[in-house]
C-alpha cells in the first residue's frame, strides 16, 4: 500500500470532506487522512488510498464518500469532561432554571456534536440523579451529530469498560447502567430522555425549539472562521434569551458574535445573550 499521497489526492480528500462537514483538513495532515482511510481501502477490497481516491473522484457522492467523510471527524469523547460544564450545571444553570421556567414546567435542551453518546447522558445523569423535581418536567432534549455511526453508537447506549472508566462515577454506572458481557448499557430511564438525531452543523438546521441550554463542545475547533460565525448565528437565533451555551475549553464567541457575553458560572465560563436594545437590533456592549 503506499505509504504518502500526491497533492492532488490530498485536495481531494479535503475538498470533499469541507464540502461535506465544513471540517478543515489542512495539507498537513496527511498522516491522519492515511490513518483514518487505510481501514477502508482494506475493508472495500481497494489496492491503495489511491485507487480510493480515484474511485471518489469517478463516481457522483455516495455511501463511500459519506464513509470517508464520517472517517475524518474526530470523536474523541468521555463521560463528564472536563467536570466544571457538569458543576456549573448543577450549582447554578439548573437551579436558576427551575426558578424561572417553574409555571411552564419545560427545559430545552441541544447536545450538538453529541459524539458517542457520553456528553448527552452525563447531562441527564445530572439531571436524573440530582433534580428530581424535573421528574414531572417536560424535558426536550435532543442530541445530534454528523456521523450515523456515533448516533448509532448514542441510540444503543453501550460502553466498553474502558469507556465507563472515564470519568463515569461508579455509583452512577452502578445505578444507570446494567452489565451484558463485557459491556455496560445506559437503562432505559436514561436513554428514553435523549433524541437521538442526524444534523449537520453546516448544513440546515433542525426545527429546535426555543433552546435553554446548548452544550456545543469541542467541534467548532474543526472550522474555519466564517463557519464558526455561521454557527454561533443560528445558535443564537434558537437561544432562548435567557439561555446558556457552554462551548470547549479551547473555543470562544470572542471576536466571533459580539451578540454572546462570556459569562463566569462555578469555575468555568458559558456564553449568554448579550440583551438586545429594543427596536435598534443591536447588542449592549
Ligand atoms: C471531538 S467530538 C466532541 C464530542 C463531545 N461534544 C465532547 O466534547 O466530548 C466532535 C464531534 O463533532 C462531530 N462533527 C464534526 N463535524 C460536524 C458537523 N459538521 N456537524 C455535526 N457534527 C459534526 C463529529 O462527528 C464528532 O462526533
Amino acid at each position: 500500500m503506499s505509504r504518502c499521497l500526491s497533492e492532488t489526492d490530498m485536495q481531494c480528500i479535503s475538498n470533499l470532506v469541507r464540502e461535506h462537514s465544513a471540517i478543515v483538513v489542512e495539507s498537513k495532515k496527511e498522516y491522519l487522512v492515511l490513518a483514518r482511510l487505510e481501514p477502508i481501502v482494506k475493508e472495500e477490497g481497494f489496492t491503495s488510498i489511491a485507487d480510493l481516491i480515484c474511485y471518489v473522484r469517478r463516481t457522483p457522492f455516495g455511501p463511500l464518500h459519506r464513509r470517508i467523510v464520517e472517517a475524518m471527524t474526530t470523536n474523541e469523547t468521555s463521560f463528564f469532561r472536563d467536570l466544571t460544564p457538569f458543576e456549573a450545571l448543577r450549582d447554578e444553570v439548573l437551579p436558576e432554571l427551575i426558578k424561572k421556567r417553574k409555571d411552564r414546567k419545560s427545559v430545552n435542551i441541544w447536545c450538538g456534536a453529541s459524539s458517542s453518546g457520553q456528553e448527552p447522558y452525563s447531562i441527564a445523569l445530572v439531571i436524573r440523579e440530582l433534580f428530581s423535581e424535573l421528574d414531572s418536567w417536560t424535558i426536550n432534549f435532543i442530541a445530534t451529530d454528523i456521523s450515523s455511526e456515533m448516533l448509532h453508537r448514542c441510540s444503543e447506549g453501550k460502553y466498553s469498560q474502558l469507556e465507563v472508566n472515564r470519568g463515569l462515577p461508579v455509583q452512577l454506572l452502578l445505578k444507570y447502567f446494567s452489565k451484558n458481557g463485557r459491556c455496560w448499557y445506559v437503562k432505559d430511564q436514561l436513554r428514553n430522555m435523549i433524541e437521538f438525531k442526524e444534523m449537520n452543523l453546516a448544513g440546515p438546521w433542525l426545527p429546535f425549539p426555543k433552546l435553554d441550554i446548548v452544550f456545543l463542545r469541542n467541534v467548532l475547533i474543526y472550522f474555519d472562521r466564517e463557519t464558526k460565525q455561521r454557527i454561533l448565528t443560528k445558535i443564537r437565533e434558537h437561544m432562548s434569551g435567557d439561555g446558556y451555551l457552554f462551548l470547549g475549553g479551547t473555543e470562544t464567541t470572542l471576536m466571533l458574535d459580539q451578540a454572546f457575553a462570556r459569562v463566569p458560572v462555578g469555575r468555568t465560563a458559558c456564553y449568554r445573550l448579550r440583551p438586545v436594545l429594543e427596536n435598534s437590533g443591536h447588542v449592549i456592549s
